[in-house]
């Protein structure tokens, strides 16, 4: 079954050709559209901006992919597209666009939740993981912890109270003056200093419910700059900036690896999922690969490229979705999961 992927849900234009095989989704093009410099200025996604350009990058996205797949619109078995959450009016630009094609070729098409697609990526990665999972989803919106039965269901176990964990990558680039989006620069950073400045406290819960929180990262990286105010300018050559970036980093992998163990056990998971864009994040993967190994689960993290934003994760997932019956349905940027 061949299948175009689309997403657009926040400020990356993406298509992609995916083969779904009886085994396994193999990637036949994908195709993404940045606008990292469009939003770079403001230190964060322009909603509006966001929009427009996705009206103009669409179609040539969309064309792109399909040729470097040497794929035509009637080669293709079903279109699945982002249907929500994200910006209304980013997401609006490939759903309609998905949604119109899908008319003209009379071709079948599938909405998809956008945390599905995340979730989906890592079947390029591991098609035979066993279930039941945790699924680790973690990007600039989403800091998520789910029980996945199979691909397709999810189950919430633990989320962020706050900011998410991509947020607080974000967040301390503006403050240290390293660019959007912060995750690449602060982890490039951090993977030069030849020490850790000193630890970030842990948050702790008074109500003890499981949860995470980021917020507290980017007041404590600011009190440290107010202290030397240097370090918002010196940039990514200078050591202390670099200490910084360290232990930021340590902070986030501790602190998003640390409940894993004891509700893997709970759970009886086999297998662990991490994936959105965060999941690019180097001491992540690094101290992910050994849990995974200490806990005997089987690991699945996607590549890079599959870990941001991309059509592919949204084709992953579509193929497995049963299709929408005529075109009533609309995006919807607080989109929830069937269980949330
Ligand atoms: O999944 P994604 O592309 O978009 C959302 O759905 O939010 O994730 C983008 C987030 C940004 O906050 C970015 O800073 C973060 O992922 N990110 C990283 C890294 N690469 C991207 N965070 C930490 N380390 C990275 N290497
Ligand atoms: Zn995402």
């Amino acid at each position: 079954m061949l299948v175009l992927g689309l997403e657009s849900s926040c400020d990356d234009c993406s298509a992609a050709v995916v083969e779904e095989t009886a085994r396994e989704p193999v990637l036949k093009s994908l195709v993404r559209r940045s606008q990292d410099a469009l939003h770079g200025p403001f230190g964060g996604v322009v909603p509006e901006l966001a929009a427009r350009e996705h009206l103009l990058q669409v179609r040539g996205t969309i064309q792109e992919a399909l040729d470097q797949a040497g794929a035509k619109l009637e080669d293709l078995d079903r279109i699945a597209v982002t249907r929500g959450p994200g910006l209304v009016g980013s997401l609006l630009c490939t759903f309609s666009a998905g949604k119109a094609l899908a008319w003209r070729e009379n071709l079948p098409w599938v909405g998809v939740h956008h945390l599905l697609g995340h979730l989906n990526a890592a079947r390029f990665a591991n098609p035979d993981l066993p279930f039941p999972a945790l699924a680790l989803l973690v990007s600039g919106g989403h800091t998520h912890l789910y029980l996945a039965k199979d691909w397709t269901h999810l189950e919430l176990l633990r989320k962020t109270r706050d900011d998410a964990a991509g947020e607080a990558y974000d967040k301390a680039a503006r403050v240290l003056g390293l660019g959007y989006p912060g995750g690449p620069p602060v982890d490039a950073c951090a993977q030069r200093a030849p020490k850790a400045a000193e630890p970030f406290t842990p948050p702790r819960f008074r109500d003890g419910k499981p949860a995470w929180s980021f917020s507290g990262l980017k007041t404590a990286l600011k009190l440290r700059v107010e202290r030397d105010p240097r370090l918002a300018t010196r940039g990514a050559e200078d050591p202390a900036v670099q200490a910084l970036c360290r232990s930021l980093q340590d902070a986030v992998a501790d602190w998003l690896l640390r409940p894993i163990p004891e509700v893997a056990r709970e759970h009886g998971a086999k297998s662990l999922i991490i994936s959105g864009g965060v999941a690019c994040n180097s001491e992540l993967r690094l101290r992910a690969a050994a849990l995974a190994e200490r806990e005997g689960l089987v690991l699945a993290i996607p590549e890079p490229k599959l870990c941001t934003d991309n059509g592919a994760m949204i084709a992953a997932a579509g193929a497995r979705l049963p299709l929408e019956r005529g075109f009533a349905l609309n995006a919807d940027s607080d989109l929830r999961l069937a269980v949330d």
